[in-house]
C-alpha cells in the first residue's frame, strides 16, 4: 500500500488524538502531511516528531482566512507531480440532554463539525481536482445511532454522513473519491473535553432540569472516563486512513472498532422503554458509586 509516487495531504485538527496519531504515521508512510493545528506549541511538537515530511500549517476550520491561507500555501508548496488529498478531522464534543442545549452552543458545535467541513472542503476542490484527490472525513459510529444524552454530537455526525455521501455522489464523475471513517470509542482528548463540558452544564443547568437528568448525567460521566481509557488506540483509526488515501479501490466507509459498533447497532434494536431502563439502573449504580 505505498502511497503514489509524491503524495501531499492535509489534516485538520492535528494537534493531539485521531488528527496527531494520522499525522504523524502518513508522514512516517511516505506522505508530505500538512497538518493543521491552532497553536504553535503543537506546530512545534509535531514538527520534532515527525520530521522534515511533517509541516504543521495555522488552520482553524470556522476561520476562512485560515483555510484561504493554509490552502494557498499550500499549493506553492506542491510539486509539478504531487497529488493531494483532505482528511477532514478536527471536530468537537457536544452532549448533555437536548433540553438543556443552548441554540448558541449547538451553533458553534456545527460550526465546527459540519461548516467546517464544508468550508475546508469547498476551498480544497480546485486542488483536488488538479491534482486527482481524496477526502477522508472523520465520521464515527455517533453518526449511524443516535443515544440519549449525546444528541447534539449525534446530529452533528449524522449531518456529516449526509454530507460525505452526497459529495461522494456530486464528485463521483471527477475521480475525486471520497470516503468516511467510523470509528468506535478510541483513547482521546475528546473524552476528557466531553466529561468537562458536562460537569459544567450540569452545575449550571436550572434546579428543574438538573432534578430529571442529574443521575443519568452522572452515570454519563463514569461511563466517559471508563470509555477515555479504554478505548481503541487512535493508530487503529490512522490504519484506516492511511488505507483510504492509498488504497487503488478506497472503501465508501470504514468502520473502526467493530465490538462498539455492534454494540450500538444492538442498543439501538431495542425497545425504547428498556434502553431507558438500563440508563436509569446505570444511573443509580453511578449515583450510589459517588457516595
Ligand atoms: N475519540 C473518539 O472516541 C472518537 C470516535 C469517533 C470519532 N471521533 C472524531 O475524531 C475526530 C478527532 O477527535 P479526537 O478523538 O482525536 O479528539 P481530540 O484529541 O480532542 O482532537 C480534536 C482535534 O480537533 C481540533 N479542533 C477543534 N476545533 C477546531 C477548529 N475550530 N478548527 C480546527 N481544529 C479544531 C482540536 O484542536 P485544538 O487542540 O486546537 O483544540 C484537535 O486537534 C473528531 O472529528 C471526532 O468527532 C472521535
Amino acid at each position: 500500500m505505498a502511497p503514489a509516487p509524491a503524495h501531499a495531504v492535509l489534516i485538520s485538527g492535528a494537534s493531539s488524538g485521531i488528527g496527531r496519531a494520522c499525522a504523524l504515521d502518513l508522514a512516517a508512510g511516505g506522505f508530505r502531511v500538512f497538518a493543521g493545528v491552532r497553536r504553535e506549541t503543537d506546530a512545534e511538537s509535531l514538527r520534532r516528531a515527525g520530521g522534515d515530511r511533517l509541516h504543521p500549517v495555522m488552520l482553524d476550520v470556522t476561520c476562512e482566512q485560515d483555510i484561504l491561507k493554509a490552502l494557498g500555501d499550500i499549493r506553492q508548496a506542491l510539486d509539478a507531480r504531487e497529488r493531494f488529498a483532505l482528511v477532514n478531522n478536527a471536530g468537537v464534543a457536544l452532549s448533555g440532554p437536548l433540553e438543556a442545549t443552548s441554540s448558541e452552543a449547538l451553533r458553534d458545535l456545527f460550526e465546527v463539525n459540519v461548516v467546517g467541513v464544508l468550508s475546508l472542503t469547498r476551498a480544497a476542490l480546485p486542488l483536488l481536482r488538479e491534482r486527482r484527490g481524496r477526502i477522508v472525513n472523520i465520521g464515527s459510529t455517533s453518526g449511524r445511532f443516535a443515544s440519549a444524552l449525546l444528541g447534539p454530537y449525534c446530529a452533528s455526525k449524522f449531518a456529516l454522513e449526509a454530507l460525505t455521501t452526497s459529495l461522494r455522489l456530486e464528485l463521483g464523475e471527477t475521480g475525486i473519491q471520497v470516503s468516511i471513517i467510523e470509528p468506535g470509542v478510541v483513547a482521546t482528548p475528546f473524552w476528557d473535553k466531553m466529561r468537562s463540558a458536562e460537569q459544567r452544564l450540569l452545575r449550571e443547568m436550572p434546579e428543574a432540569l438538573r432534578a430529571g437528568y442529574a443521575d443519568r448525567m452522572a452515570a454519563r460521566h463514569v461511563l466517559i472516563e471508563r470509555l477515555g481509557r479504554s478505548g481503541m488506540a487512535p493508530e487503529e483509526v490512522a490504519l484506516a486512513v492511511r488505507h483510504a488515501l492509498s488504497a487503488k479501490r478506497p472503501r465508501k466507509r470504514y468502520v473502526v472498532g467493530l465490538r462498539d459498533r455492534i454494540r450500538a447497532a444492538a442498543a439501538a434494536r431495542l425497545p425504547d422503554g428498556l434502553r431507558r431502563a438500563i440508563a436509569t439502573l446505570r444511573g443509580r449504580g453511578a449515583a450510589s458509586f459517588r457516595r
